[in-house]
This record gives structure tokens, sequence and C-alpha cells, in this order.
């Protein structure tokens, strides 16, 4: 697979843009505590092959015991960082893809249920209404079927339905599909007993396992791309703050390498670096009131142990590929362009990651393997043309694309203008759309692929899809408000655009929901047509809202000592009260 990467260095790049800090603000690169957060959050585990653990607490003391055991094991961001920074600088220096380096990691995430049954008192006093309600419970409002006959109702859900009392999901994540299953194994052995002849010898964990999901990277071609055959994991928020108090020269030692020479806020061209606190708590979040590279509140969860934890949303989203390429088809025929063109407009990217908005009629695979070029885009301004890189750890991306403020190329509908639509306003409909308010609401996914490729065999079982796993500090303002208010909503950010046509669920049982996308016509004519989707191609099959408690608090529900060197932060005490929720961007 070719490497698509600008060049990514072991070393400190950064910038030193403290001339933007008003007075008495925190810091504009916040120190991150390393050792404290857990890996998968902010650094990503990046792994080609995973499997989930979902299990119930049943004896609490004895969970109590087996988690002092776990701690030890449990991946940090330090770890996850160091390891990530060496393959890339392997990787680079190859110009190919390398077994050079490899690792497995673990990482633990409770439900509210799970952290109630280990410190009740605390865990009420989570803010987040939806993470204490838990995801099955909130699926009718995020536009799930509710027609108990379907597939994608909640109380149908192969995982994490109104009746699965989940407690809590381990996430094993490794290169090597055989050392995955090893990390399995071990963890099992530690709930279970060592199995020796099928036979399992008494162990007393106090936890069951009730569910496994396995993920994997699909193989070439479709390496990187999820089942529909598109390039995903191509845009992430950047995230600011430092990682260690080296420094070189004026550069600090920054989480996100900065490599765009024009911006100094931005990691890759195009990519934002965000306040750590709309990731992990007990960090300054986003400031929707200023420019970008303001920092905001102060980011708390409630729990006097959430800092340093986040918010994880999985869903298993089983995905239709045959009847979504079908449907395609058969639509592409009556429009009269082709298949992958129709369905880049329902992404915004071609299946290489070209964005549609540098060229809506072909796919530029030079630019979708190129991280230089493949965010290099907003859609109501032009971002600066690139210059020539100051180091070798920067790159230039070239010049600018135009912008697309009237969704001509990349639709108003497209997923990838829903789910982040970056720098958009809508003075007349969403009056408080612009870029501060929606850099509030981005997500960290770490999504994986599961089930084998597409094949047309009248033998398959459909069973495929993506384990979608997004960090977040707020459920409520980050991954349900992109999905019931961008993606779900057919009047944004324009009236009749209608809803996201990869994810979009209309309400109730008539799943049809028609989208507006304008292309170029077969006798070169620019033209707008509405297309209706008849049924919904992707289908949610299991799910669950969980928290990712540091390290500390970790030890802390074990009853184990906190190993030393944890903080290298000072995180402010948890307000006595609550803090009240912010009142709502839109009307
Ligand atoms: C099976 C379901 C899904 C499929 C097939 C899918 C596919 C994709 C693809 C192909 C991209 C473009 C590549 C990239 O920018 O990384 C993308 C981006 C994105 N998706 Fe999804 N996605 C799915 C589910 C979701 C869900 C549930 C959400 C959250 C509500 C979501 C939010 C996003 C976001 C925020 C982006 C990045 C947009 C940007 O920064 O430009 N996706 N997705």
């Amino acid at each position: 697979m070719a490497v698509r990467e600008v060049p990514a260095i072991l070393s400190m790049a950064a910038l030193d843009d403290a001339a933007h800090i008003p007075d008495g603000a925190p810091a504009i690169e916040p120190p991150l505590c390393v050792n404290n957060i857990q890996g998968n959050s902010l650094a990503g585990f990046n792994k080609d092959h995973q499997t989930l653990i979902f299990f119930r607490i049943d004896d609490v003391p004895k969970f109590r015991g087996w988690l002092g055991r776990e701690v030890p094991f449990v991946a940090t961001l330090a770890e996850v960082l160091t390891f990530n920074r060496l393959f890339k600088a392997v990787r680079f220096r190859r110009k190919a893809e390398s077994r050079a380096v490899q690792s497995t990691w673990l990482n633990i995430v409770f439900t509210a249920q799970g952290l109630s049954k280990l410190d009740a008192a605390e865990t009420a006093k989570f803010t987040d209404a939806a993470f204490k309600q838990g995801l099955a419970a909130r699926s009718a409002s995020l536009g799930d079927p509710t027609d108990p006959a379907s597939e994608g109702f909640a109380g149908n859900w192969a995982v994490g339905g109104p009746d699965d009392k989940l407690d809590g999901m381990l996430i094993i994540a490794g290169d090597d599909v055989d050392d995955v299953a090893a990390e399995v194994r071990r963890v099992e052995d530690g709930i279970y007993g060592r199995r020796v002849a099928g036979v399992a010898s008494a162990v007393d964990s106090g936890l069951s396992i009730t569910y496994k999901q396995h993920g994997a990277t699909l193989p070439p071609p479709l390496t990187g791309h999820e089942h529909f055959g598109w390039l995903d994991g191509v845009s992430q928020p950047g995230v600011r703050g430092t990682v260690s108090d080296m420094k070189d020269g004026e550069h600090l030692d920054l989480l996100t390498l900065r490599e765009n020479p024009n911006e100094p806020g931005q990691g890759k061209p195009g990519q934002d670096c965000l306040y750590p606190g709309e990731f992990v708590f007990g960090h300054p979040a986003q400031n929707p009131d200023a420019e970008i590279n303001v920092p905001g509140e102060m980011k708390q969860g409630g729990p006097s142990w959430s800092d340093d934890g986040s918010f994880v949303v999985f869903r298993r989203l089983r995905q239709d590929v045959g009847g979504f390429h079908a449907f395609l088809k058969k639509q592409a025929r009556e429009l009269g362009i082709n298949d992958l063109e129709l369905g880049s407009k329902f992404v915004g990217r071609w299946p290489s990651g070209s964005p549609v908005i540098v060229d809506d009629v072909h796919d530029r695979p030079d630019i979708g393997r190129d991280d230089a070029r493949n965010n290099f885009f907003e859609f109501r301004a032009k971002p600066k043309d690139g210059t020539p890189p100051k180091d070798g750890s920067q790159a230039d991306p070239g010049p600018s694309p135009d912008p697309d403020p009237n969704g001509v190329l990349c639709p108003f509908s497209s997923h990838i203008r829903k789910a982040y639509p970056r720098d958009d306003t809508s003075p007349n409909f969403f009056p408080s759309l612009n870029e501060p308010t929606t850099q509030t609401h981005r997500l960290l996914r770490r999504g994986i692929p599961f089930g084998p490729p597409f094949e047309d065999d009248p033998n398959d079982d459909g069973e495929r899809g993506l384990v979608f796993i997004a960090y977040q500090t707020s459920i409520e303002n980050q991954f349900e408000f992109v999905t019931k208010r961008w993606v779900n909503d057919p009047g944004f950010k324009e009236p009749n655009v209608g809803a996201d046509p990869i994810l979009g669920q209309a309400t109730g049982t008539d799943r049809a929901r028609t989208v507006r996308i304008t292309y170029v016509d077969p006798e070169g004519n620019t033209t707008t047509a509405p297309v209706t989707i008849p049924q919904d191609f992707v289908v949610p099959t299991g799910g669950g809202y969980f928290f990712s408690p540091s390290i500390e608090a970790l030890c802390g529900f074990a009853g184990v000592p906190v190993p030393p060197d944890l903080h290298r932060c000072t995180h402010p005490p948890q307000p006595a009260t609550p803090p009240p929720a912010p009142p709502p961007h839109y009307p």
C-alpha cells in the first residue's frame, strides 16, 4: 500500500503562538498528563485488528481485584504516542509499510451503570444526561428505526440493547491478528481461568463476558477503506497540548505536529488543532465565541475522578453494501452519470479520499493519498495557498482549491459536510453556525470495519459494517448534536437539502429520504436534482455510551496504589455544583 503521508518525524517541531494568548487564559498548548490518559483517545491505536469484549460486573469486590491486576496492562497515551511516532518514523524512512515495530494495546471503558457499581455517589455527578441514560434509551431520538420488526430497532441489537445491561467494554487492538488473539486469551484466562484440555480452572474474577466484536482493516485493495469502498479516517481534528517538557529552541513537544507552514494552528494542512478539553476532561476546551485559537472554559465532567477521562460512543453499524451499490448504479443511470460519481457526491469525497470540492467529476488518487492535500480545503473561504516548508517536518500543500459556498461541488447533504461543516455559515437559517461554534462539535473517530469484504454471493449473510467509536467530552453536544442537528436534519444547513444520504435516519417507519445534489449532466450542463434514497443502507445493530477513566481513576476503583509520576499537569478542583448546561447554539 502506498504511504500517504507528509513527513512525520520523531523530534519536536512546533510553533510558539504565545502572542495569541489573552491575558490570564490557560496556556495555548496545555500540558497533557500522558501517563494518566488512556491511549486510544488522544493518540489513537490505529491498528489493523481489534476485538471489543463487553462485560458485566457480577461481584464488585472481586471485580476490583481483577481490575487491579489489569491496570498495568492498560495502554497509556505516553506509550501509544511513543509507539506511533516510532512507527511513522520507520515507515517514513523506508517509504513503505513495515512490520519492524508492532504492539498490542488494551483500554478499558465503563457504562454509567458499570461506574455506578464502583462509585455510585460520584457517578451521579456526571452532567451529561445522554451518558447517564445510555445509548439504547436515546436510540429513537437519534433517528434509529422505531419499528420493533426492524433490525435496527434497539430491542433487536446484537449488543447494548435495552435489556443488555452492559457495564463495560475492553478494547484490544494490535498490528497482528495472532497477537490480538493471544491478548484476548490472556484477558479471558484472567476472567475465567486458564483452560487446560478445554476445562477452565476456576477463577472468580467477578465479571462475565457478554459479547465479543472483532474488527479488522479490509484486505487490499480496500485497505484503509470502509465497506462501501471509500477511504476512511482521512479527516480528524488535531489536538493542542504538550506531551513532555522538552523544548527544541522555541519549539514545544506537541501532541499534534504542526505541518502547515502557513497556519501554525493546524496539524496537517487543513487540520485545525483544538483544545484538549473537547476530548479529555480537566483541560480547556474551544471557545465558541472567539477565534478558534482562543481557549475556552475548563471542561469538567462532574465526578472527582473524571479528569483525564473521555466519553466513548460505540455503534455497531451494519452496512448493506450490495444494496447501496445496486441503488447507486440504478440511480446514476437515470441521472446519466457514473455510479461512483454519485456515491462521491453522497460522501463528499471520492473512494480514494480526494475531496469532491477539488474535482467533482474525476477521482484524484494523487490527492486522496496525500495527507498534505486531502484535507486542504474550506467550504466558504479559500485557505491561503501553500508555501515552501520551513523544515522537513512540514509540507507544501500547493495552491488551495476554490471554496464552494453554494454546495455546487460538495452538496450540503454530503456526509462530510453534514458531519463537519468546517467554515460554513447560514445567516438565514442557522445564524450561529460558524467555525468557532462548529469546532465545539468535533469527534475523534477511532472506528474499524467488521466482517469480510463484500462479494456478490447469494450465500452472503450481510454481516459487515463499521465499528464506530468516537471520543469526546460531551455526548450531548458532540456525537448526539452532530447526529440530530446536522446529519439527520434535512433542513441543515439550508432548507430541503436533505439528510445525510450515508447515515441520515428518517424518523419513524418511512425510511426514505431525499437529498438535492448538483452535478454535471451528460450534455455538460450543471444540473440540480432531487435523489430519493429508498431505505437505510447503514443499520444500527448495537451500541453503548461509555466513559474511559484515567489510570488514576482506575487505580482508585481497584483500590491499588497510583503509579508515581502520573501527573505533569494540574487540574482545577471540580465545582461543588455542576455547571449549568451551555445554551444551545441554534434556535
Ligand atoms: C457505516 C457508517 C459510516 C460510514 C460508511 C462512514 C464513512 C465515512 C467516510 C468515507 C468519511 C470520509 C473520510 C474521512 O474524512 O475520514 C467519513 C468522515 C466522517 N464521518 Fe463517517 N461514516 C460512518 C459513520 C459515521 C457516524 C456514525 C458519524 C457520527 C455521527 C460519522 C462522522 C464522520 C465525521 C465527523 C467525518 C469527518 C468529516 C470531516 O472531518 O471532513 N460517520 N465517514
